[in-house]
């Protein structure tokens, strides 16, 4: 049956993260994710503590009771950071990822921050390209490590979701 009301944001809870680390199916898609400071096996709640979810805002999209996927906010500096965005494996590439993004970025843009920004690995091609798709572009054209600042630079947002 098709769902009639559109997907939701909303505060993600430890459940909604420990569904989404049973969507990673290596310590090497964990690291993609989440970045190298995360264990691979740790529990919810230790990852819960690592990536602070208390202190920065973990959202889910989450449609007619099913999380779909996840993405957090970390406001730091006077930006918004955004960071573990993750769409449940089965639902790639339908666009939810975007979806998820749009209503995400609509919330890190309603905290008046002077810039919106995230790190992607160099081989994540398929977030590159979902990151740029929505306004997002490299801002250390020389960075060389592993990983890749992104900075918003402006385009359509939608609040769908809020
Ligand atoms: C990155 C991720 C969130 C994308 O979610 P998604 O739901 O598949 O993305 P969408 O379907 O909304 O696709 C949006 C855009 O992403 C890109 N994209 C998605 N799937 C792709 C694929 N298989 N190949 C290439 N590009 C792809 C495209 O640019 C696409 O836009 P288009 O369809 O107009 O070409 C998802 O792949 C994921 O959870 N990956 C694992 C965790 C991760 O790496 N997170 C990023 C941390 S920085």
């Amino acid at each position: 049956m098709v769902s009639s009301r559109p997907p939701i944001l909303q505060f993600a809870t430890l459940s909604d993260l420990a569904s989404a680390l049973g969507w990673l199916p290596s310590p090497a898609a964990m690291r993609l994710w989440g970045g190298p400071q995360l264990r691979w096996g740790a529990s919810a709640a230790e990852v819960w503590e690592t990536i602070q979810a208390a202190e920065h805002r973990v959202y889910a999209l989450v449609d007619d009771g099913a999380l779909q996927g996840l993405a957090q906010i970390v406001e730091r500096d006077g930006r918004a950071h955004l960071a573990r965005v993750i769409v449940d494996p089965h639902l790639r590439g339908q666009g939810v990822g975007e979806r998820l993004l749009r209503a995400v970025l609509a919330q890190a843009l309603a905290l008046s921050v002077a810039a919106v920004t995230l790190n992607v690995y160099r081989e994540n091609r398929v977030a590159i390209r979902l990151y740029r798709k929505l306004g997002f572009d490299f801002c250390d054209a020389d960075a060389n490590g592993d990983s890749l600042p992104m900075i918003w630079k402006g385009g359509l947002i939608e609040t769908a979701g809020r």
